[in-house]
């Protein structure tokens, strides 16, 4: 059988698909033969990590446009000609990109290596890792088609022609289908969940970029904060407040590890600015000399907790939490972004923002390129987010939680956020989860979020991934069975790895102190939690697990 679905992959096999709203420009098919790929579990996100040893698979690219809208769209999928699995799974992207780059490509190779058919799409923007190429028809004039195509069209476009390559190739179309990302891959599940309930059934979609007209221009606030001081910290003095976060906060839960499992309650207990004046060790200043930490320090990390607020004080939206990482100085992963960066090279401090953050202030609200972000007063920095959510949250917000469809059409979703996200505020899929289940009272019978503590963005922290939840979403999906809890691997301060579980929001992981051993699995168990929510109060209605 392999051998001839390996002929099958030749471009003429694939002729004949029509998309609705599209023309198909052209079709490439070539077999890919002994591939082999080591994936890290980081980069399939819900998934363990797999060696893929002498895969062979169609390579099928299909390049086609919106007639009028003046976009070339790539969308790549592999497909096994080998002991296929019988199932699609389309991964998702990251930063700016709907995918077609490294995150894509690391998920797909994993998903070959199980062997599912897999997919991916450039969504019209190449190989462009952030938004200039794309993001203006001219100064002044945002490409809304190309945005669009981003926030939600190209994927339904990937879901249609990837069902039908399959289809071409096996005679068949997928038994099952699913989606995996994290982050803008994360809000794309999301967006499909919403606006094309039918496309995937199953959707795994953590650390989500939803609510994005909020929150990521919200993530310019730290910056925004030390601009409108004047006066930029050392990153020795941030992190100095953060292990002091740590150490008061660390132990709430009964377990001293390194991670605070509540960092709410962390939030009302640990004053940052019981820190000023305290002398530390710093290796930013250009002779090594000790510092002070600044009441200026104190202010930048209050304000990147409690996250952008009106000039009026009124919140706008909640900051990354105490325990993640805001200086990027000491991150496990290189190239993970950090709020309250400084950049004190020079020997004076100034603000390193991020540079996607920017880019979206400069090109979608200020049209301009060479806008410069530096000098914005609170007032206008205010009003650009209010300009932006009345813009582009019909197409980037991607939080409307009416699931029904997606219930209705027997739909099954999984998110997790890690606590300690250092780029996305954990708050942000709190909220989505609350107003889905204060809509729609079965939330948890199709539609389940998992906290993360000691998690960064999608992956790095103290806590591992929550590797199992992929192969759960598949036994809800396939079997009827609900995931009512998944473990986790927990990277203990004291160096050794720590076994553990975690639940359904809004349950929270307990540690058994009778039990004594937090390293040990059986010591954990699903309970109440206790800290205050962020946004609305907590409904009975949502335990019914
Ligand atoms: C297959 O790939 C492996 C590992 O990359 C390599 O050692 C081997 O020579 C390849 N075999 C063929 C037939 O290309
Ligand atoms: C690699 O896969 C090809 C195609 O299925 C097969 O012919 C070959 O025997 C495999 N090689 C090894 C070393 O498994
Ligand atoms: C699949 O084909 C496209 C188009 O030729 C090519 O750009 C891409 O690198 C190929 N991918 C693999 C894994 O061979
Ligand atoms: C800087 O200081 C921190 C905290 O004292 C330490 O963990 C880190 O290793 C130092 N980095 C360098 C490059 O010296
Ligand atoms: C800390 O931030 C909160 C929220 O913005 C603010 O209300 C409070 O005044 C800040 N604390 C200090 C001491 O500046
Ligand atoms: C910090 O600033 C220096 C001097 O302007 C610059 O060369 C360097 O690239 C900056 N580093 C980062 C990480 O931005
Ligand atoms: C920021 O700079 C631009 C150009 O340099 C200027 O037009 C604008 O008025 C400045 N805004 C503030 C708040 O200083
Ligand atoms: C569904 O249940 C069957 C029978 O117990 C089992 O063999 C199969 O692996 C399960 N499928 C999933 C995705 O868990």
């Amino acid at each position: 059988m392999s051998a001839f679905f390996a002929s099958l992959c030749v471009p003429g096999t694939f002729g004949g698909l029509s998309l609705h709203g599209a023309e198909i420009l052209s079709v490439s098919a070539s077999l890919v033969t002994n591939y082999t790929a080591s994936v890290a579990a980081v980069f399939r996100i819900t998934q363990p990590s797999t060696e893929v040893q002498n895969a062979t698979f169609c390579n099928v690219t299909v390049t086609y446009t919106h007639p009028g809208q003046n976009d070339n769209i790539i969308t790549e999928a592999w497909l096994p000609t080998e002991d296929w699995n019988g199932r699609f799974l389309a991964v998702g992207g990251g930063g700016f990109a709907a995918g077609r780059g490294f995150l894509s490509f690391e998920n797909m190779k994993g998903a070959i290596g199980d062997g599912y058919a897999t997919i991916t799409t450039d969504s019209g923007f190449g190989d462009a890792q952030e938004p200039t190429p794309w993001a203006l028809v001219s100064p002044g004039n945002v490409n809304l088609y190309n945005l669009q195509n981003l926030a939600h069209v190209s994927l339904n476009d990937e879901a249609i022609i990837g069902k039908a390559l399959i289809k071409n190739l096996y005679g068949k179309g997928p038994e099952y289908s699913y989606w995996n990302g994290c982050s803008q891959g994360g809000r794309q599940g999301l967006a499909l969940a919403q606006r094309y309930p039918k496309a995937y059934d199953g959707i795994s979609a953590a650390a989500p970029a939803i609510y994005w007209s909020d929150f990521f221009t919200s993530s310019h606030w730290p910056q925004q904060f030390m601009n409108n001081l004047g006066t930029y910290p050392y990153g020795c003095e941030i992190d100095a407040i953060t292990a002091a976060a740590v150490a008061v906060c660390d132990g709430l839960d009964g377990v001293v590890d390194g991670i605070i499992a509540d960092p709410d309650a962390c939030l009302a207990r640990f004053d940052p600015f019981s820190l000023v004046g305290k002398v530390i060790d710093c290796n930013q200043t250009i002779d090594g000399s000790q510092v002070d930490i600044s009441h200026a320090a104190a202010a930048t990390v209050n304000a990147t907790w409690h996250g952008a607020s009106k000039p009026n004080g009124t919140p706008i939206w909640p900051g990354v939490l105490p325990g993640a990482d805001l200086t990027g100085l000491s991150q496990t992963f290189p190239g993970q972004v950090s709020l309250a960066a400084t950049n004190c090279t020079t020997g004076t401090c100034v603000g390193a923002p991020i540079f996607l953050t920017v880019k979206w202030l400069q090109m979608f609200l200020a049209k301009d390129p060479s806008f410069d972000v530096a000098n914005l007063t609170h007032v206008e920095y205010d009003r650009l987010i209010h300009a932006g959510k009345q813009q582009f949250a019909s197409f980037m917000d991607t939080a409307d939680p009416d699931l029904s469809d997606f219930r209705d059409v027997g739909g099954k979703m999984i998110t997790f956020h890690g606590l300690a996200d250092n780029v996305i505020p954990p708050g942000g899929s709190e909220k989505y989860y609350q107003e889905v289940s204060a809509l729609l009272p079965d939330t948890p019978s199709f539609y389940r979020y998992f906290e993360v503590p000691g998690l960064g963005h999608c992956f790095g922290g103290r806590a591992g991934q929550p590797s199992s939840l992929f192969e759960q979403l598949r036994a809800w999906v396939e079997n009827g069975t609900a995931p009512g809890q998944t473990p986790i691997d927990v990277n203990a301060a004291d160096g050794t790895v720590h076994h553990r579980i975690l639940c359904p929001y809004p349950h929270v992981s307990v540690f058994d102190e009778g039990c004594g051993d937090a390293a040990a699995v059986a010591c954990w168990s699903c309970g109440e939690r206790g800290g205050s929510s962020r946004f609305l109060k907590r409904s009975d209605n949502q335990t019914g697990l």
